[in-house]
């Protein structure tokens, strides 16, 4: 894949029919027309991603909404109106426009208006070469199957040059400003519900639908495997005590993650030391990686709170742990 910072470059190569991975606010995805079954068929080769598990559609804003989905309940569009551009998905039921190869065959489809500059460039740009104003790309995050997703292009460059010539491209956005994935909510009820935790949080939803949001699903989400965002290391969940009794040799090579308040263990390699929640999000997936690079056997974890985007850290290293 050949890197460009122009996203009317990027917009050419998806008309196209080709891939190019995008800088999103949350995580980089891994893009291609949402209306091009070969192209999307592309994406899940590359990934290495199941044919029924669902993509992402991304549109250039909340009026495209009603172009993917139908019977699009009130507490989505208030979700739509308060949180877009950003990092929510919602997930509601799915119009003709919406083919089996993204949804996965099910009858609801994810579509998602993401806030960074060059994603609102690129579908203003294939917008103007479509002369379709409702046109959407497809996107999940751009790593392979079950493993970590990318918060830079770099990410990206290391995950899929191997995989993905040099036809398509890597939009260069920076990194990721939130750095875990956009919260998604099954819309396709009469209530909300979380299927993925993310920056929106419960309460937040809460406060613009005026109802507790359910907590389960019917709707399937493989980002709701038990096993996913997984670095090769094991990762090992532990508390502050836990981590201060722990102990390490050369052999073990043990990486720690753990808010700045914590202190290292001798002979312990600090990956992170992140001085807050929101921070912990933004350099998570970079210090799982980086776990990697250093051949690290074992990442010993501390969780954060709940509180803002600490549910989501939480919950993507339960799963990271999980393997
Ligand atoms: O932040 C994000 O959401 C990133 C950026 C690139 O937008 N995308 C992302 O996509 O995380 P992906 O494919 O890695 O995760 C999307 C999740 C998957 O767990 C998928 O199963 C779920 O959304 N999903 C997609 N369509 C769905 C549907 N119709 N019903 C239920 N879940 C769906
Ligand atoms: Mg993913």
């Amino acid at each position: 894949m050949q890197f460009t910072t122009d996203p009317r470059v990027a917009a050419l190569r998806l008309r196209d029919g080709g891939l190019v991975a995008v800088p999103t606010e949350t995580v980089y995805g891994l893009a291609a027309r949402a209306d091009d079954p070969h192209a999307v068929a592309r994406i899940y080769a590359a990934k290495g991603r199941p044919a029924d598990h669902p993509l992402i559609v991304h549109v250039a804003d909340a009026s495209a909404l009603d172009h993917w989905a139908v019977s699009i309940p009130d507490y989505a569009r208030a979700l739509a109106e308060e949180f877009w551009p950003g990092p929510m998905t919602l997930v509601v039921k799915r119009s003709d426009r919406a083919g089996d190869f993204i949804t996965g065959g099910q009858h609801s489809v994810a579509v998602r208006v993401s806030s960074h500059p060059l994603m609102d460039e690129i579908l203003r740009a294939l917008i103007q070469l479509t002369d379709d104003p409702s046109i959407g790309i497809a996107a999940p995050s751009a790593n392979r199957f079950g493993r970590v997703s990318p918060t830079s292009a770099k990410h990206v460059h290391d995950e899929f040059a191997d995989i993905i010539g040099d036809d398509d491209y890597i939009l260069d956005g920076g990194e990721s400003a939130v750095g875990v994935e956009s919260t998604i909510i099954d819309c396709t009820d009469e209530i909300p519900r979380l299927l993925r935790a993310g920056a929106i949080t419960v309460d937040d939803i809460e406060q613009v639908t005026g109802v507790v949001p359910g907590m389960t699903s019917t709707v399937r989400a493989s980002g709701t495997l038990e096993s996913h965002y997984a670095p090769l290391a094991d990762v090992v969940i532990t508390d502050a005590a836990g981590l201060a009794s722990s102990h390490s040799t050369d052999e073990a090579r043990v990486g720690v993650l753990a808010l700045a308040s914590i202190e290292t263990p001798v002979g312990m390699v600090r990956l992170s030391a992140p001085a807050s929640n929101d921070e912990y999000a933004h350099v998570l997936y970079a210090a799982l990686r980086e776990a990697d690079a250093l051949q690290l056997i074992t990442v010993l974890a501390v969780l954060p709170n709940e509180s803002g985007l600490g549910a989501a850290v939480i919950d993507r290293l339960k799963r990271a742990a999980h393997s």
